[in-house]
């Protein structure tokens, strides 16, 4: 049996994804409403052979739906989420509006898969940075309890939406043609240059997105005393977001152990050979479904620790791939 299916704000960088991603994995669609605000309203997307025109995401767009994917920011999520649900739907809720929220599964499948069923008809998708970082601390956490994480990010402008994707090749134009630089979605120029500043500021020094990556890592690894501290920068790549962490644990791993933990764990592939290339870079890795890991190696400041390099696209990974990931879990038990 099939499932109705919507995406609110399935014009966005994620939205279009997500409509790619269900065509690709032959997720069972019976009808696919496509919704977003009323400027894309007429405006069709192709999934499969059809063009379907975009409706404006209302309160009574959700009528018969099964499953509502939202991905059109967190203020919209707010608005509209407890309307598809009243409807009947089971909604994947990309934004972080209800990530936190106590009686909502935080869900990365690899991780905390049995999460999912617990819901009461919304499930949150957690931070793109974190879904990827979970994805490779869970090998290893359960091998050898992690204590503490040190990571910092290299995070892609289409993180910021299809309006950072823009900022960067306009940018770059502006650079090419020698005219003065423009600046919209970043406070400061984003070619040629990396920004140490993803989300607002918080009290404690941190940025939003920082502490996201502290609390949606304990939540979804049910490790409330883990330590995480993260500086999120914004880098001028297009696509995939890069990850350099550091991971102090009780018990010793080598290097090698290390690997092999990554190597077997699921949704992960390892490159790591000590040569010119012998890594996985965010270009490669851009539409690649794996989350990729390298740079393996003993962290030698500290008694028991790894270092490791972590790469995935993180409109796929990221987003759109492990919203529909959570869908197939939830139609696992269906069948
Ligand atoms: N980009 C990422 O890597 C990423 C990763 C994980 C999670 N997310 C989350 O996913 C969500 C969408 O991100 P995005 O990157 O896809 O952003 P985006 O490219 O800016 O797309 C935003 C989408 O929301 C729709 N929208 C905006 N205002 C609306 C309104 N008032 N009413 C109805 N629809 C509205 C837009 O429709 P129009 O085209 O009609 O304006 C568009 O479809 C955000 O919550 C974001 O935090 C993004």
């Amino acid at each position: 049996m099939g499932q109705k299916v919507a995406i609110a704000g399935a014009t966005g960088a994620v939205g279009t994804e997500l409509i790619k991603l269900l065509e690709q994995r032959n997720f069972p669609v019976t009808e696919l409403r496509l919704l977003a605000s009323k400027r894309s309203v007429g405006k069709k997307l192709r999934f499969k052979r059809e063009m379907i025109a975009v409706e404006e995401l209302t309160k009574n767009a959700f009528e018969g739906i099964d499953i509502a994917f939202f991905s059109a920011g967190a203020s919209r999520s707010v608005e509209f989420c407890p309307a598809a649900v009243k409807s009947g739907a089971v909604v994947i809720d990309n934004s972080s509006a209800f990530r936190m929220d106590e009686g909502v599964p935080l869900v990365v499948p690899e991780v905390n898969p049995e999460a999912a069923f617990n819901h009461q008809g919304i499930i949150a998708n957690p931070n793109c940075t974190t879904i990827q970082m979970v994805v490779a601390l869970k090998p290893l956490h359960d091998a050898a309890v992690i204590k503490r994480v040190v990571v910092a990010t290299y995070q892609s402008v289409s993180g910021s939406g299809a309006s950072g994707m823009a900022e960067l090749e306009r940018q770059v134009a502006e650079y090419a043609a020698g005219t003065p630089l423009k600046r919209e979605v970043y406070p400061v120029q984003i070619a040629f240059n990396v920004i140490p500043h993803v989300d607002v500021f918080l009290e404690n020094g941190y940025t939003k997105e920082e502490m996201k990556m502290v609390n949606e890592t304990r939540k979804i690894m049910s490790a409330p005393s883990m330590m995480v501290s993260a500086t999120c920068v914004r880098v001028p790549v297009f696509r995939a977001h890069s990850e350099a962490i550091n991971v102090e644990t009780e018990r010793k791993l080598t290097a090698n152990e290390a690997r092999k933990l990554l190597e077997n764990a699921p949704g992960i592939k390892v490159k790591d050979v000590l040569e010119p290339g012998g890594y996985p870079t965010p270009h490669e890795v851009s539409e690649s479904i794996d989350t990729w890991v390298g740079r393996i190696r003993e962290d030698i400041s500290v008694t028991n620790g790894i270092a490791f390099w972590v790469v995935a696209d993180q409109l796929y990974k990221g987003a759109a791939l492990n919203a529909i990931q959570i869908a197939e879990l939830l139609e696992s038990r269906r069948k």
